[in-house]
């Protein structure tokens, strides 16, 4: 390692013992002498670049279209989570995981801007099986330079999973599915404590059909002209070892499945917590039948049985968890998407073929069973001291007796009673996005996002305005572009949002981690220009982009970077 590397972000592990406030209350004053800011914040804009703090810097590592080192295929579009795995043996390398959610389209008043840059970048007009080399993940063997910079390197770790990738499925579901393949919409995702990688399905229904009917039984079609009850799910994939099948594990259910967030403990069930984002959409956990153990061969096995839960939150912070099976007694909400009761029928056994069926449409079997519709759930994230989960809520919902006013999104926390695998819990709104306050800006966000813990406890929070309202809504016109925001949950500062970084112009940023050693943050950039595409002679920011090469006329790539002190 060079001598002048910076440890990035040093501060993340230091201080704060102590200062912890144990139950619900995260924001209790502590002793404790307010800490000098971590980083010099910055001030929200409307610059197309990613804006860091003074004294950090970042380099692209990998955009739209450029070819793997070794492979005929090349990095995809729209950049979400990321994952590093060190490679043990080889001291300075690791493999970084990329999501690829989807390819950006012209949307009522937008450009396309995938349509608009690909002839551009690519010398051809796109096809359908480029947006499905488009999506999926890509696996990216690095290696570090002795100056600090990350390259991608040839090897047989470098490679892409697409829509057409070859797919195995454990589970109640898919047991007989022809011709299960690819992966797609993949938003945000985890590690599992036996070193693979989680991925997850997020809007697969701009893809594929949605719709299932009792039976599980959804129909080929959509623009990938599959078959839709093979998307919506929960992905494992094995970074270091590419000839492993990926398994679509289908107990942890099918919906627009933004994330899935563990805990694990030795000796203990797996549990897994996950969002449904759209409007009233739900907050899901997987606990798993077989217990965890440390240095265990879990790949492909652990994750196949167990239980799905879905949340109800009380109006009182108090909580329960629903259990998604045969015997789930019905209560549907009110005006709410589900299949019809057959006369008579008291539970989802009634209703649904059987348990695989329930899990894959269990959006509807969770409003059949009085599940809380919520504002968009998004990333959720278990706090790594005391074990709290904390849900980034991206927007409010509009079903009837909702809990969701907050037009610019909440993070909430929860707290499992007794061993985290019981069936009730409490809940509170840990931090309230907006409002739109001038005098609040840089400390103020709008549509929480992507959440990550870094080892002290404290919230790295990048925020995802759509398009439509970014620097247009004159309800969001403080938050200025997208960003990233550090806002500690222990200590006198804490819920204080401090922003670290600035998205380029109607981009968002996703998908924040570390490597080991925590000298390099790896964050994606999604979708810049968006909505106008290509920023050409006499068009002004905040419309339209150039990023990364941000020459007036050059197309907007997605990519991941690498940022360094
Ligand atoms: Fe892919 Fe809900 O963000
Ligand atoms: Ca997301
Ligand atoms: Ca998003």
């Amino acid at each position: 390692m060079a001598g002048g590397r910076r440890q990035f972000l040093k501060f993340l592990g230091a201080g704060l013992t102590g200062a912890y406030a144990s139950g619900l209350g995260p924001l209790a004053a502590s002793a404790q002498a307010p800490r000098p800011a971590p980083f010099p914040p910055i001030r929200p804009t409307s610059r197309d670049d990613l804006v860091l703090p003074a004294g950090f810097r970042y380099d692209v590592l990998a955009r739209w279209t450029d070819r793997l080192p070794g492979t005929n295929t090349r990095f995809g579009y729209n950049a979400d989570f990321t994952a590093f795995l060190p490679i043990r043996s080889e001291p300075g390398q690791g493999v970084l995981v990329v999501n690829h959610e989807y390819v950006s389209l012209p949307e009522p008043g937008e450009i396309g801007v995938y349509p608009q840059t690909f002839p551009l970048v690519m010398g051809r007009a796109p096809r359908i099986a480029d947006e499905m080399e488009d999506v999926g993940v890509s696996v990216l063997h690095l290696r570090q330079s002795a100056s600090g910079r990350w390259e991608i390197i040839a090897s047989p770790l470098t490679r892409r999973y697409d829509a057409s990738s070859r797919m195995a499925a454990s589970g109640p579901a898919l047991q007989n599915a022809h011709g299960l393949a690819g992966t797609l919409a993949n938003c945000s995702g985890c590690h599992t404590p036996w070193g693979t990688v989680l991925t997850c399905e997020e809007n697969f229904q701009n893809c594929v059909p949605e719709a299932v009917d009792t039976a599980g039984r959804s129909r080929v079609g959509g623009r990938f002209d599959r078959d839709g009850a093979h998307f919506g799910w929960v992905v494992e994939i094995d970074p270091l070892d590419p000839d492993w099948t990926p398994v679509k594990h289908t107990m942890l259910g099918r919906y627009r499945h933004e994330n899935v967030a563990m805990r694990e403990a030795a000796g203990r069930p797996i549990v897994g917590y996950m969002g449904d984002d759209r409007v009233n959409g739900h907050v899901y956990r997987f606990v798993s039948a077989q217990s965890y153990t440390p240095g265990g061969d879990h790949r492909g096995t652990l994750l196949a049985r167990g239980r799905l839960y879905v949340a109800v939150f009380h109006a009182d912070g108090t909580g329960e968890w629903r259990e998604l099976g045969p015997e789930a007694a019905l209560e549907p909400n009110p005006n709410s998407s589900h299949p019809r009761v057959p006369r008579g029928a008291k539970t989802l056994g009634q209703v649904y073929a059987d348990l695989g069926a329930i899990v894959t449409d269990a959006f509807g079997a969770s409003n059949l069973v009085g599940a809380s519709p919520c504002g968009r759930p998004e990333d959720i994230e278990i706090h790594p001291i005391d074990g709290s989960v904390y849900i980034a809520f991206t927007a409010s919902a509009t079903a009837p007796g909702h809990l969701f006013p907050n037009l610019y999104g909440e993070i909430w926390r929860i707290v499992e009673d007794g061993d985290g695998a019981g069936t009730r819990f409490t809940w509170m709104r840990w931090k309230a996005g907006g409002p739109n306050d001038e005098q609040r800006s840089g400390h103020v966000f709008a549509a929480p996002d992507n959440l990550a813990f870094d080892p002290a406890g404290h919230l790295w929070v990048v925020t995802d305005i759509t398009t439509a309202r970014l620097n247009a809504d004159e309800r969001f016109t403080t938050f200025h572009n997208n960003g990233m925001f550090f806002v500690p949950t222990s200590g006198t500062e804490a819920g204080v949002a401090l922003q670290f970084a600035s998205a380029p112009c109607e981009a968002e940023l996703a998908g924040p981690s570390w490597t080991a050693a925590r000298d390099t943050m790896f964050l994606s950039v999604q979708h810049p220009g968006e909505g106008s595409g290509i920023r050409g002679a006499g068009v002004k920011a905040p419309r339209g982009s150039n990023w990364p090469s941000r020459r007036l006329g050059d197309p907007p790539l997605p990519a991941v970077v690498a940022i360094r002190q």
